[in-house]
């Protein structure tokens, strides 16, 4: 077995293994442990697999509010500054709900920024600063990619029988999007 050792001037150890093989991974990504929960398997796996696809976007948009809380200027600054700072608290508790949630079910939550963008179905919005009429669209379309698919994901989850899963993503998923969405909508001028 390798050992990290930290020896100042001298960065050679930061490139071996950081952990002992043996103690590596004990449950694969796709992986679903037995519960005790009397969900029929296959459902519980559907659940998983749909909970991680939401958690990545509902995870980039977390982001997308954090870059624009970051980026966004003019007349509106303070207020917007705010308003986007608020939201991204609030899918920040969407996404420990829907993380834990996958975890109760036995599956695996991502977790890392780079499986995160592997996984979303929102495009990647470019490193540099973009207006506020470009921020506000980004934003509203990456809410309605996520309200598309909860709203199939619950009644796939209804209809096999999770209704845990089906709450999680109505009562928490939709619902915190929705009231979002209205926010956000107020400040796109169409007049
Ligand atoms: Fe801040």
């Amino acid at each position: 077995m390798t050992r990290s050792t930290i020896t100042r001037g001298d960065s050679k150890h930061l490139k071996e293994p950081v952990v002992p093989s043996k103690t590596g991974e004990v449950q694969g990504f796709r992986h679903a442990q037995r519960t005790t929960l009397a969900l029929d398997a296959n459902a519980s796996l559907a659940s998983i697999d749909n909970l991680n696809q939401l958690l990545a976007d509902s995870m980039t948009l977390r982001d997308l509010y954090k870059k624009h809380h970051w980026q966004v200027t003019g007349p509106m600054f303070y207020m917007l500054h705010l308003l986007f700072d608020k939201h991204f608290e609030e899918q920040s508790r969407i996404i420990d709900t829907i993380a834990e949630h996958i975890q109760t079910l036995g599956g695996v939550a991502i977790a890392m920024a780079a499986d995160v963008a592997e996984g979303t179905g929102i495009p990647r919005p470019p490193k540099g600063r973009e207006d506020l009429a470009a921020q506000l669209a980004r934003l509203l379309h990456a809410h309605e990619i996520i309200l598309l698919e909860a709203r199939a994901m619950a009644r796939e989850a209804a209809a096999s029988g999770d209704e845990g899963t089906n709450d999680v993503i109505v009562s928490d998923v939709i619902r915190t999007n929705e009231l979002q969405v209205w926010i956000l909508a107020q400040h796109v001028r169409d007049d």
